[in-house]
């Protein structure tokens, strides 16, 4: 039986990170493996990466629910029959409700294209250049009911360079996104952080 940690992730696009947390946990030593992947959005290009890989996928598209607490709900569903463990927000770009990120709290986590606390929300890159920010760059958290305001788990910063565009920062960013996400899963599935009383604890259990 695998001791790997299980992980659900949850996806709107294109599926970037998810494609690279895909590459990590292929490796024979990697202690975290994906077992569902939901889409809100029928055709999301993430969906094919996940295709790819033999990983089971679900579309639960939130257009067909009338509240997102039975949207939600349905996610939830999901996720506990695929015996996930960990939810992973790759690129989800629907806010989930306070009753379900209570129920999964410390076990929900989120990459976010920013240095938090600084720029959050949409229209990130954007709001970094508008501000004149010398750096930005990336930050995984748990995942609680105030958005992008979670714990800090890890973050890596690249430079704001001159004549900077939102998409040629982006980038940089997304190329540093690839490799925190799936550091901060191994150290989640590794045991060396956690959640406790709402702070990041690092170190074995
Ligand atoms: C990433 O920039 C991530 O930080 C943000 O949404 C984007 C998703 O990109 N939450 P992808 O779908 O993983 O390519």
């Amino acid at each position: 039986m695998s001791s790997k940690l299980k992980v659900g992730a949850l996806i709107s696009g294109r599926g970037s990170n998810l494609q690279a947390l895909i590459r990590a946990a292929s490796a024979d030593d990697f202690p975290a493996e994906i077992v569902l992947v939901i889409s809100n959005v029928v055709d999301a290009q993430g969906l094919k990466h996940a295709e790819r890989a033999g990983i089971a996928t679900a579309v639960i598209d939130h257009k067909g629910y009338q509240s997102r607490e039975s949207f939600d709900a349905q996610i939830d569903e999901r996720l506990r029959q695929a015996g996930a463990e960990l939810i992973c927000l790759a690129g989800f770009m629907r806010i989930l409700s306070d009753d379900f990120v209570r129920k999964w709290e410390g076990h929900v986590i989120n990459i976010h294209p920013s240095l938090l606390p600084a720029f959050k929300g949409t229209h990130v890159h954007e709001q970094v250049i508008a501000a004149g920010a010398k750096s930005s760059g990336c930050t995984v958290h748990y995942v609680i009911p105030e958005l992008d305001s979670g714990p800090i788990i890890a973050q890596a910063e690249v430079p704001v360079l001159a004549g900077d565009t939102p998409e040629t920062l982006a980038a940089r960013v997304l190329e540093t996104e690839h490799k925190l996400y799936p550091m901060a899963l191994r150290w989640i599935a590794e045991g060396r952080v956690r959640l406790e009383k709402g702070q990041v604890v690092f170190g074995g259990r």
